[in-house]
């Protein structure tokens, strides 16, 4: 029965083509334009609006082997990786559909028959079992009747609490979305594995094992538990390819397949791992490789929000497990040569991104060891005196708050060694620190609440001037009727010039004249599809349904269209330069500049930036005509159009066109050639967080002031060092040269001089029986110079104490007392001792101390009274003590 895995997926692929279906390639693991998921979960997502009834498809079967990840949402396998056998964050779906083809019988026969014929997957029908909705009577009757199972053989899984379509055997894609009854196969391991039917109440355990899930999509789910009844009912199986295969292989673990046991003793000989460790964070880290490589092939990359949180998470799970079997940083990514040489067929997309998934997952480590180093050194030091096995909250709130140190690592640390936290207090004070932060992020926020449903009619892609009505006016939240005295506030025209500020472009500003008075308008927002213009009164007033004229302040318009074309681009210009793999984050763009956010790892050299910048003013001088059409979203990405993975779009969409260099989903306003930016300039280039870098940069006249301030400053430096620009750089090279062996001299004369003080300092001390005290007068010495001669000093002369004072800007006081003599006179005691008699500020340890005298008396009286003191203190603690002060 043996069947590799690779060959597991191609049969049932080939199956299918023979029943005549066609072969879809699996999807993204990110599906546009689907807010309600996060990744793809299942191998029916792709084709969501066909089972809804939005689209329709010739193709009426289909069959695919789509990757997915359950790792959010509905379907989420994360905490689940490590304690069994049978999760996964990445698996793939091997799966097949019908639109308007066959329903319940056909699906069901085709199940049965690929599962259990000989020519296919052979399996004994005697150790398969199937589950049903409790009220699907006709997938019964098919079970029955025609697959002829017997009755024990067939469980009906009921509602949850009677509770209408709730059952484990209702399917739902996500919180809302297709969803409907469905049937089960299952596969028996047999009485030597423990465990109890499905749907029994007792522990499920690990024997009977859920192979495929056919699924027969009836309705739409929407909020309010409302279920609509869809036209048209399809079909949607869906079979695990590595709990088949363990079936196939025989094995009692998705880890044992082959394609798990070739990473994971790739993983052991790699790093010389031992049969002894823990098998569990082998099992974690060899998905998690799995699932981080997937993603970040997809272009997702580690950040705090949204995806890049979940890859995050993950990533850092899997390096928690690689620590506690010793695997030190940076391993994780060493494994990626590993999988893909595991996924065979189904590697092609991490061959092509390898480079990037691997030092992504490179830095991530490195960015994240020391913070998991410290936060598992506190987790182990905790763990040792736990009360009732209990981890108190406010140790994962302060690993979490304080440090960083992620809540699902401390609580995956904990499951791991059967300790308990106390959620309920560690929710409280989660929530309690979310209010602060919600209340910190809102404060001082005008927000507007308006209650019209209309939209603005937005003229200005044609018009910068447009006379209009009034429709609505606010102050403080208000709807009134008109606005007067200098009142700052917000107007809703019938239809407008000015842009509201979105996709990155800020808004517009410029003036509503009536024949009553003026608003100055300083934006201009969007909320939904109305516009909105925020401003003040500077003259009369202005009244709710009259006639007025709104302008826009063109010329700060003209810019702003410079700046939004030079953007595109730029985008354009990076994708060039960089790869396609670079992705826009976010941008602005206003009257001044341009701030471009984009996803690269690798710092960009000089040569680099130039190339970026040379290339943008190609597309400039080239002066091509900048277009703009509407098409269909579907269109547009079956173009290859550039749009925002994350952002909603409508059917409708907006392109911005700029011959083939670049064509943009946007909404925004543009120059109508190129060649009216004249020139583009970078002026800064940055990393804004991992992963993520900036560019700002300028066009027109700013990008021609900033070449001045460059050329003005270079004719500063010639002036500087009087040259002409044929030899500046030859001169500033000999400069440093220069420098350079100044600075070798002058270090080499100090260390002279200090040899000299060193010597006359040796020979000025007090001698008490074998110990030797020096009491010595420096003026502006540097710091480390004082340290030399200190230590210069104690080498010389083993038993001593030595007190320094550096007379600088402040009086700077240091003792040193050698290890044994300091038992008797610890130098911090004395040192405030000395604080006590001659104010000053001060401390150190028993070797060594250290402060500043602060006493408003004159240096020699400070002088003296220190000396005095000092001897005095020394003289009483040394025993049988003899001056001989020959020397001094
Ligand atoms: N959509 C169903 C599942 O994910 C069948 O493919 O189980």
């Amino acid at each position: 029965m043996y069947k590799k895995t690779e060959i597991i997926r191609q049969t049932f692929l080939n199956f299918f083509k023979n029943k005549n279906h066609i072969i879809y390639p699996s999807s993204s693991l990110i599906i546009d334009n689907d807010p309600t998921l996060l990744f793809t979960n299942a191998g029916m997502n792709q084709f969501k609006d066909i089972f809804l009834g939005y689209k329709t498809t010739k193709d009426k079967k289909i069959a695919s082997a789509q990757y997915c990840l359950r790792t959010g949402g509905k379907h989420n396998d994360l905490e689940n990786v490590g304690y069994t056998s049978r999760h996964h964050t990445f698996f793939e779906m091997l799966g097949n559909f019908s639109f308007g083809s066959y329903l319940k019988k056909k699906s069901i026969i085709y199940a049965w028959e690929l599962l259990t014929e000989k020519k296919w997957f052979n399996i004994d029908p005697n150790k398969l079992l199937v589950t049903i909705y409790e009220y699907d009577i006709e997938s019964y009757k098919i079970w029955k009747n025609i697959i002829g199972l017997s009755n024990n053989k067939i469980i009906s899984i009921k509602n949850k609490n009677n509770v209408q379509y709730t059952s484990d055997n209702f399917w739902n894609m996500e919180k809302y979305g297709p969803c409907g009854p469905c049937t089960e196969i299952f596969y028996d391991y047999g009485e030597s594995v423990h465990g109890n039917i499905p749907g029994s109440k007792k522990d499920i355990g690990d024997r009977f094992l859920e192979i495929w899930n056919i699924v027969f999509i009836e309705y739409h789910k929407l909020p309010k538990k409302k279920f609509i009844k869809l036209k048209s009912p399809s079909v949607d199986t869906g079979m695990g390819l590595e709990r088949i295969s363990s079936v196939l292989q025989n094995v009692k673990s998705n880890y044992d397949i082959d394609i798990f046991r070739q990473i994971i003793q790739g993983i052991k000989k790699k790093f010389n791992i031992s049969n002894k460790v823990n098998h569990k964070a082998l099992q974690v880290i060899s998905d998690h490789i799995r699932s981080s490589a997937y993603i970040i092939a997809n272009n997702v990359f580690p950040s705090n929000e949204h995806r890049g949180y979940v890859l995050r998470k993950i990533i850092r799970r899997a390096i928690r497990h690689g620590r506690s079997i010793g695997l030190k940083k940076c391993f994780f990514y060493k494994i990626v040569p590993i999988l893909i040489k595991s996924m065979n067929q189904a590697n092609h997309i991490l061959i092509h991104n390898k480079n990037q998934i691997e030092n992504i997952l490179k830095m991530e480590e490195l960015q994240f060891s020391d913070t998991l180093n410290k936060g598992l050194k506190i987790l182990k030091e905790e763990v040792k005196n736990l009360k009732n096995n209990i981890l108190d909250a406010n140790i994962v709130f302060y690993l979490y708050d304080t440090l960083g140190f992620p809540i699902d690592l401390t609580q995956d640390f904990c499951k791991e060694k059967n300790i308990q936290i106390d959620m309920n207090k560690l929710k409280k004070k989660i929530k309690k620190h979310k209010k602060l932060n919600i209340q910190e992020k809102y404060q001082n926020k005008n927000k507007l609440s308006i209650s019209i449903n209309k939209k603005t009619n937005f003229i200005g892609y044609n018009f910068s001037k447009q006379k209009t009505i009034v429709k609505k006016i606010y102050i403080e939240n208000k709807s009134i009727n008109k606005i007067n005295k200098k009142n700052k506030g917000q107007i809703i025209l019938q239809s407008t010039p000015f842009y509201g500020q979105s996709g990155g472009q800020i808004g517009d500003s410029g003036t509503i004249k009536s024949k009553d008075g003026i608003f100055k308008v300083y934006n201009t927002t969007k909320y939904g599809n109305i516009i909105i213009h925020h401003g003040k009164i500077s003259l009369g007033k202005i009244k709710k349904n009259t006639l007025v004229t709104a302008k826009i302040d063109i010329k700060k318009r003209k810019l702003i269209e410079k700046n939004h074309t030079a953007t595109h681009l730029l985008h354009a210009g990076l994708k060039k330069i960089l790869g396609e793999n670079v992705l826009q984050k976010g941008s602005l763009v206003n009257e001044k500049k341009i701030r471009f956010d984009y996803t690269y790892f690798k710092n960009l050299s000089f040569k680099k930036i130039k190339k970026i910048e040379k290339t943008v003013n190609k597309y400039i001088q080239k002066n091509i005509k900048v277009i703009s059409f509407t098409t269909k979203f579907k269109n547009a990405k079956k173009k290859k159009y550039v749009f925002l993975k994350n952002k909603i779009y409508q059917n409708n969409v907006r392109i911005i066109s700029i011959n083939s260099i670049s064509n943009e989903l946007c909404s925004g306003t543009h120059v109508s050639k190129t060649g009216e930016i004249i020139l583009f300039k970078i002026i800064n280039e940055s990393s804004i967080s991992f992963g993520t870098r900036r560019i700002e940069a300028v066009t027109y006249k700013k990008a021609f002031k900033e070449t001045y301030k460059k050329e003005k400053k270079l004719n500063t430096i010639q002036k500087l060092i009087q040259s002409n620009d044929s030899d500046l750089i030859k001169k500033i090279q000999n400069i440093l040269i220069m420098q350079k062996k100044l600075l070798k001299n002058n270090k080499n004369i100090t260390e002279k001089l200090l040899i000299l003080l060193i010597k006359k300092i040796s020979k000025k001390y007090i001698k008490i029986n074998n110990h030797y005290i020096f009491f010595y007068i420096l003026y502006n010495e540097k710091n480390s110079y004082i340290l030399k001669i200190i230590d210069q000093l104690q080498k010389k002369f083993q038993s001593s104490v030595i007190i320094l004072i550096n007379i600088s800007k402040k009086i700077y006081l240091k003792i040193k007392i050698s290890k044994k003599l300091s038992k008797i006179i610890p130098a911090n005691t004395l040192i405030l001792k000395i604080f006590k008699k001659i104010s000053g500020k001060g401390g150190g340890n028993m070797n060594f101390s250290e402060g500043i005298i602060n006493s408003s008396l004159s240096i020699n009286k400070i002088i003296k009274k220190c000396k005095k003191l000092t001897f005095a203190k020394i003289q009483k603690k040394i025993n049988n003590y003899k001056f001989s002060t020959k020397n001094y």
